[in-house]
């Protein structure tokens, strides 16, 4: 075979191996109904654009990461609940208050976490509140993770709420491919990750809030774990956030 030929067979290997990766869904997810997990929202923008995930901890309060909502200003962002299709109605709020930690480090994302406070409280047919998990994360929990965000590295957004089981890794294992702080933890599973969209929206063990969806390199790449913000790390500023602005 010429070179030339070579070439031509390897690049068709290489396309339908990325197109049988492509089928993978959040990533490497599967759809899961609003009813069995009615503490996800959704954040949009006024355009209608997902911005991230979210989880009602409160009926007025929603926690989700201050890296992906940094860029907006309250009034730009609304709230969906109760919604298996991001596309339908479901109940809708919009943001009235932004809080951060004082802690939040843009560069590090150190303190990934954020508490949005919603003009009414957001409740109705399937929608409801998680409880946030006070104790660490066990190496090799598996975590549920929700979202609408792309369903491989650089496709598209879901419109049907996805779910992926990934397992926490020690903090040793993560170091290998990342800088890590004391509020991060990781977790993986092979071809399943988050990506974008997903940033914000719970990682969840015991029916508890355990992770926030916190960034990674790339999506479901194998030696790049996705990082989460640590709910156990973060509940103290959680709670004050809460109890200071109702
Ligand atoms: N900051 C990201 C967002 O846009 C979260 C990405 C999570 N990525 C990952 N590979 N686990 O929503």
């Amino acid at each position: 075979m010429s070179y030339n030929n070579f070439l031509h067979v390897a690049l068709l290997v290489l396309t339908c191996l990325e197109a049988v990766r492509g089928q993978a869904r959040i990533v490497g997810g599967g759809t899961t109904p609003i009813a069995q997990n009615p503490f996800v929202v959704n954040i949009r923008d006024n355009g209608g654009k997902l911005v991230c995930g979210g989880s009602l901890v409160d009926p007025r309060f929603v926690v989700s990461a201050a890296s992906c909502i940094k860029p907006y200003k309250a009034n730009q962002l609304t709230v969906q609940g109760g919604a298996q299709m991001f596309s339908n109605p479901g109940v809708r709020r919009k943001v009235d208050r932004i809080i951060y930690p004082a802690n939040y480090d843009n560069v590090t994302l150190d303190y990934d976490v954020v508490v949005l406070r919603l003009g009414n409280e957001l409740t109705g047919t399937n929608i409801g509140t998680i409880n946030l998990r006070t104790t660490g994360v066990p190496v090799g929990a598996n975590l549920k993770v929700l979202g609408w965000g792309r369903l491989s590295e650089n496709g598209e957004n879901s419109n049907a709420l996805q779910s992926v089981l990934v397992a926490a890794i020690s903090k040793n294992d993560c170091l290998q491919s990342y800088e890590l702080t004391p509020t991060m933890f990781c977790a993986k599973a092979p071809g399943a990750d988050a990506c974008e969209g997903d940033g914000g929206g719970p990682a969840v063990l015991n029916n508890e809030l355990a992770g926030i969806v916190s960034w990674g390199f790339g999506c479901a790449r194998p030696n790049y774990p996705g990082v989460y913000t640590s709910v156990a790390k973060v509940a103290p500023f959680i709670n004050q956030a809460i109890s200071n602005n109702s």
